[in-house]
């Protein structure tokens, strides 16, 4: 997955936790600049210092509103000139335990298939 990322400019969204946190340092120790967006400005400076990345290259963003995508997107050119690769990893799953537990009802139950 790293095979050439080296300098290549990597812009995150859902950086501040998950698969988009853990993304970010494997690429980051492969050599990427990585540019993270979320809505946890908290765990995104966070994770900035923890990779050694300036407090520059993270962006406060919810992916739902267009504004906030495009100062996301003006960051990583400002600050490297280019983005090389999107990865829109923001996101929830529906079935996640984080829902299953905020919802009443539980989980969705599969469909017993009729004979
Ligand atoms: N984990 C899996 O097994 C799996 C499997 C298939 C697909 N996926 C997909 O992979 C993605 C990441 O999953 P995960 O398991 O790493 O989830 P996660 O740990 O809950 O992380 C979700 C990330 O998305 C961010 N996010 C959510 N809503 C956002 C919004 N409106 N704007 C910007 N950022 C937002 C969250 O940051 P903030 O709350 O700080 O904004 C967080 O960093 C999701 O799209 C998920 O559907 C995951």
């Amino acid at each position: 997955m790293t095979q050439g990322i080296d300098n290549k400019v990597v812009v995150i969204t859902g950086g501040s936790s998950g698969l988009g946190a853990e993304t970010a340092r494997h690429l980051t120790r492969a050599g990427a600049k990585v540019v993270l967006g979320a809505r946890r400005l908290d765990r995104l400076h966070a994770l900035a210092e923890e990779l050694g990345l300036g407090a520059e290259s993270v962006v406060q963003t919810d992916v739902t509103d267009h504004a906030q995508v495009q100062v996301l997107v003006n960051r990583a050119v400002d600050l490297h000139g280019r983005i090389d690769v999107m990865l829109n990893n923001a996101g929830v799953m529906v079935d996640s335990c984080r829902h299953c537990l905020a919802c009443e009802s539980g989980p969705e139950q599969p469909k017993e298939k009729s004979a």
